[in-house]
């Protein structure tokens, strides 16, 4: 099947279809995910947590970030991938905001970019990122890079008065050029305001079943990553049981000297070969 562009997403959304959207970090879960029809990957700075055991993102790096988004790329070659732009990658200035939007296009054929926020300085960055010719996704709600200012890990947009912020600021990001925007962490009613006030495509994660897609961070949705699960996951496997018993079982056999045993398992050589050994 054909890569979807941005042209396909907004058909998907008049349509009324959904868009499926999942985050992976490596060439192995792309390229599953590109087997089962996912329509776009995201290679989030959630990589931090997930994959390189950070507590937050904070400390994830464009070299990080452009080395998993190339791997992505190896797994997915068909399908639309989002490169998420770390922390301080695009806060300071426009320039370095294109720069690094530059790379995730340049170096790791990501199709379009994120970044976190609404205020107006971010909206800037989106207006310059996305007159340089790259397709940027923006990223309201519960954004993890504001974890400080947030205050801990929950919901935003509960109050009538925070809603409209994010219905403005969803707002503001459209115009100022965004292709699409994922909100996160909201009540159902403020994923649906938004997407019914949109043009362009609203992904939700943790932001009801109204929002034009869905995401999942897809360590958390196979069950792999267990040191914190928000209420919004649904586990759809128990990949890190799976995987524990596994390493369990070769543990045992490989000390019980169970594995390996069989021909199966093993190369073999001609007896007369073998003779030749004992000269
Ligand atoms: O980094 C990421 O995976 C994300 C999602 C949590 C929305 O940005
Ligand atoms: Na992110």
């Amino acid at each position: 099947m054909a890569k979807k562009t941005i042209l396909d997403f907004q058909s998907m959304v008049s349509k009324g279809e959904k868009i499926v959207y999942l985050t992976a970090y490596d060439y192995l879960t792309a390229k599953m995910q590109e087997k089962a029809g996912v329509d776009m990957i995201l290679v989030g700075d959630s990589l931090g947590m997930v994959s390189l055991g950070y507590d937050t993102t904070l400390p994830v790096t464009m070299a990080d970030m452009i080395r998993h988004c190339q791997a992505v790329r190896r797994g997915a070659p068909q399908t639309f991938i989002i490169g998420d732009m770390p922390y301080m990658s695009y806060q300071a200035a426009d320039v370095a905001a294109i720069e690094n939007a530059g790379r995730f296009i340049k170096e790791a054929a990501a199709d379009c970019v994120k970044l976190e926020g609404g205020g107006p300085r971010i909206l800037n960055r989106i207006r310059a990122i996305s007159e340089a010719g790259i397709l940027v996704m923006g990223h309201i709600g519960l954004t993890p890079q504001f974890m400080g200012q947030i205050g801990g890990y929950k919901a935003q947009g509960k109050t009538a008065q925070a809603a409209m912020s994010l219905i403005r600021q969803a707002k503001l990001i459209e115009e100022a050029g965004a292709c699409s925007i994922l909100v996160e962490g909201v009540p159902t009613a403020v994923g649906k305001a938004i997407a019914d006030r949109a043009a362009i495509p609203i992904l939700g994660i943790g932001a009801g079943s109204f929002t034009h897609g869905q995401l999942l961070i897809y360590a958390d949705m196979v069950g792999l990553y267990d040191n914190f699960t928000p209420k919004f996951v649904k586990k759809y496997a128990k990949v890190g049981e799976i995987l524990t018993t596994a390493f369990q079982e070769y543990t045992l056999e490989v000390r019980a000297g169970k594995f390996p045993v069989d021909t199966e398992h093993t190369y073999t050589m001609e007896a007369q070969e073998i003779a030749e050994l004992d000269k």
